[in-house]
């Protein structure tokens, strides 16, 4: 197998490639004045089995446009199998038409990805990897949250709480009780379809004298973490610590949080930023092994 790092994922790619033992073509890539993506594959792919790395976090237009750029390129270059890794899925989250007229931007995704030659799919802990699966393209959805969990087992939080944001997301916060063992609740949320924005309802939660890791997949503006930490801080609890596999930390989400009141955050290298503690490489290394 050979790998290609995408330019939005040059480190995780060389870690995958390292973890592998396998050949990495590497992508000349730069942006004209006007702000179009020019790519280039720089070595043979011809009959080769390939996995394109490439996340799709900021900005997300510019490393779609690349992925598709790879993907297609590669195809044209008589590949044999293209497997495209996109450890964050942009766009995952409007997965539906919520309000009339609006764009089911997964949707068209995944159609272009299925048009530009992906013959199979890996992302993390992507938003609704069931909806995902509803699509042509095989997928599979890696999760990253017992290597979250297991980073605070490591630094000495065996028996701490864990919380997840929504009911939907119980299962996360069950795989990570599963390592940490103190038990596990969801604090309730909801969206608001118009302005994005979601709001914690009030839950009493067994969190006095506890320490606290809640998970979330994603921290974009940091608005839905910082009012947990908030809540779980102000019913008792003693260090809070805010995990996540998408640390999009869009302006200021990391101060925000801390300033709630959170003990630190952590996050991994599905997107590089400040707080990926934690490297997803080994987990898609795994996959890749079994996809081949
Ligand atoms: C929501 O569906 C996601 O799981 C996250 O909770 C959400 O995307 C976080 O967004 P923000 O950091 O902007 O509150």
């Amino acid at each position: 197998m050979i790998v290609v790092p995408g330019p939005a994922s040059l480190q995780l790619g060389r870690k995958v490639a390292n973890l592998l033992d396998a050949e990495i073509v590497s992508v000349y890539f730069k942006t004209f004045p006007d702000g179009e993506s020019y790519i280039r594959l720089d070595g043979e792919v011809k009959g080769e089995e390939v996995a394109i790395i490439q996340t799709t976090g900021p900005p997300q237009n510019t490393h779609l446009i690349q992925l598709f750029l790879m993907v297609n390129t590669a195809r044209d270059l008589g590949i044999k199998k293209v497997i495209a890794v996109i450890p964050y899925l942009a766009y995952a989250r409007q997965d539906g038409r919520f309000l009339s007229g609006e764009a089911y931007s997964l949707k068209t995704i995944m159609s272009l990805l299925e048009t530009c030659g992906v013959d199979t799919l890996i992302t993390v802990n992507s938003h609704n990897p069931k909806m995902l699966k509803s699509f042509k393209i095989p997928l599979k959805d890696l999760s990253a949250i017992n290597l979250l969990a297991n980073y605070f087992k490591n630094k000495g939080f065996e028996g701490a709480f864990s919380l997840s944001l929504g009911k939907k997301a119980t299962d996360i916060v069950e795989q990570a009780n599963h390592v940490l063992k103190g038990g596990c609740d969801y604090v309730p949320t909801q969206r608001d379809r118009l302005t994005g924005k979601v709001k914690i309802d009030k839950k009493s939660l067994p969190v006095k004298n506890r320490d606290v890791i809640i998970f979330d997949d994603i921290i974009s503006s940091g608005g839905t973490m910082a009012k947990a930490v908030k809540e779980v801080k102000n019913q008792g609890a003693q260090k809070v610590y805010a995990a996540c596999v998408h640390p999009l930390l869009v302006g200021d989400a990391k101060d925000k949080i801390l300033k709630s009141g959170a003990d630190g955050i952590v996050g991994t290298d599905c997107l590089q930023s400040p707080i990926s503690e934690v490297s997803v490489a080994p987990i898609i290394a795994d996959a890749l092994r079994n996809t081949s």
